[in-house]
């Protein structure tokens, strides 16, 4: 598999999810029309979905080759924060089979996309958790291998993960605080905790082990991506 099947509404919130995914027209009639009817109305009637799959596709798996070495073979309880549709998932699902996934993530689209930060105001989502599962069963995973949490309505789940991964969320677009009493629930000596963030330093006071692994000095966040294990307290 080189590209990801997809309904044509789960192209549309693939390009609220990963805005450099629309087309150069796209993003121009953005600037042209605003955030409200481009998220509203644009994304719902000029998205060509084949070529949102293809290109969702080559950009997940870019992102994995950044992990993919922080990944063991024994590991096999993964969860994901503000994962999108899951395409990541998808991706170390082909390379390492039969793990379990849990995921949390919000249901509902924002009316005016805003893409900053917003600290402990987090009030920002762009996804619709019943065309998540319908896109991860899409693309061969097994029903028995997901689960996917509410944010705002459920209790999180209470497992001990091996990996969790929150890449453009988690402390990009919402303060790390949020989740810390629950990442700290969570995780084992050994769990990965892997996400973006401004202030990579910072986190050197949370974690024994911080290693950077990607710098995104290009981008408006200028983030940094890090693999952090072992709360100091
Ligand atoms: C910029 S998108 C990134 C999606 C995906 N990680 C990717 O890299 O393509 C941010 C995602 O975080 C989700 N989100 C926002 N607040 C959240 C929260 N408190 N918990 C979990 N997910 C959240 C949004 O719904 C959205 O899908």
């Amino acid at each position: 598999m080189s590209t990801f099947n997809l309904p044509k509404s789960a192209a549309r919130l693939i390009v609220l999810q990963r805005i450099e995914l629309a087309n150069p027209f796209l993003i121009n009639l953005r600037k042209f029309f605003g955030r409200y009817i481009f998220s509203n109305f644009i994304t719902k009637h000029f998205l060509n979905a084949n070529l949102i799959g293809k290109k969702y596709y080559d950009v997940m798996l870019e992102e994995f080759s950044t992990i993919e070495k922080f990944i063991e073979n024994n590991d096999e309880i993964f969860l994901s924060i503000g994962g999108g549709v899951g395409g990541l998932e998808l991706i170390i699902n082909q390379k390492f089979k039969n793990n379990h996934y849990y995921f949390i993530e919000r249901n509902y689209v924002s009316k005016k996309v805003k893409y900053g930060w917003g600290g402990m105001i987090n009030d920002e989502a762009y996804n619709n958790l019943d065309l998540q599962k319908t896109f991860l069963k899409m693309n061969d995973i097994n029903e028995n291998q997901i689960k996917i949490f509410d944010y705002d309505k459920d209790n999180l789940p209470e497992k001990k993960f091996d990996v969790i991964i929150s890449l453009l969320s988690l402390d990009y677009h919402y303060d790390f605080d949020i989740y810390l009493k629950y990442l700290k629930k969570v995780s084992k000596l050994n769990t990965r905790i892997i996400f973006d963030t401004i202030r990579a330093e910072y986190f050197k006071k949370i974690f024994k082990k911080v290693e950077v692994i990607r710098s995104d000095t290009n981008t408006v966040h200028k983030s940094k991506r890090i693999v952090c294990s072992q709360f100091l307290d």
